[in-house]
């Protein structure tokens, strides 16, 4: 079995406990910013919601100028769809065309929306560290094994992958791709735990809400379990 079941790596929020980390979602955002929005959208995300991360008002703002959104009209100039700029309740959008020009930028591969990723996988969380630390030489067993399975040319191996062979690059490959403001040193494992950390609070911004809810319940139902044991022995107290 080539295909690797996720690393074991440990999240803030990890745990009934567990909570986001705001500082390591900024930089988790920033990574997203500077390097996966090259290729990825998150349609379910609005500028405004990066308010739950910290920002301001005027933060969000300047962060949403960096997009540009279509619009319905073509610029008759290039025929292609002429573009505004985004308000903070634009969603994070795609970065290419259509569909057609993705997969002819992506060796065919039409890189996926981002938002859900992490519920959409097994451990999602640490999946996508995984897949962005786990990228490396094909075993040499695999292809004595199975001599047709060499990588194609334009795909890369990795066994955190499913299919085994990905077409997206390494996105994360050296310490320094970005320089955080909060002083964290930028390596590639720190930029892959950050960016994992952010996936995650996109796909669940709510996280702590559930689980705090979760526990109030626990904690009411203990309760009421006992009210309701002391009240059947104080109803029988007298029959024998
Ligand atoms: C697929 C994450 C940057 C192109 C994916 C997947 C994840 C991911 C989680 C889905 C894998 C799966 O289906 O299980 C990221 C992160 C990035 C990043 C966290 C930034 C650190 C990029 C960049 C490009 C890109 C910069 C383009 C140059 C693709 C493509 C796929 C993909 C084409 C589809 C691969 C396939 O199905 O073979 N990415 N990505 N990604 N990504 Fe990225």
């Amino acid at each position: 079995e080539f295909h690797l079941p996720p690393k074991h790596v440990s999240f803030s929020f990890d745990g009934p406990l567990g909570k986001y980390d705001q500082a390591q979602l900024q930089r988790g955002f920033q990574v997203f910013k500077e390097v996966c929005s090259a290729c990825h959208s998150l349609k379910f995300v609005a500028f405004r919601d990066l308010a739950a991360l910290g920002y301001n008002e005027a933060e969000v703002k300047a962060i949403a100028k960096q997009w540009a959104i279509k619009t319905p009209s073509v610029d008759p100039a290039t025929g292609e769809a002429s573009t505004r700029e985004p308000v903070p309740s634009d969603y994070f959008p795609k970065p290419f065309a259509n569909n057609v020009a993705a997969a002819a930028a992506n060796n065919n591969a039409i890189p996926p929306d981002l938002s859900l990723m992490t519920k959409a996988r097994h451990h999602g969380s640490a999946y996508v560290y995984s897949l962005i630390t786990g990228y490396q030489a094909q075993p040499a067993e695999l292809l004595k094994e199975f001599p047709d399975s060499k990588t194609p040319e334009g795909l890369h191996y990795n066994p955190y992958f499913a299919n085994l062979n990905l077409a997206m690059a390494p996105p994360l490959t050296a310490e320094g791709q970005v320089t955080y403001g909060d002083g964290t040193k930028p390596t590639v494992d720190q930029m892959a735990q950050d960016v994992a950390a952010f996936l995650t609070w996109t796909a669940e911004p709510k996280l702590e809400n559930r689980r705090r809810a979760g526990l109030a319940t626990i904690f009411f139902l203990l309760i009421a379990t006992g009210l309701a044991y002391m009240s059947y022995q104080n109803i029988w107290a007298d029959k024998k």
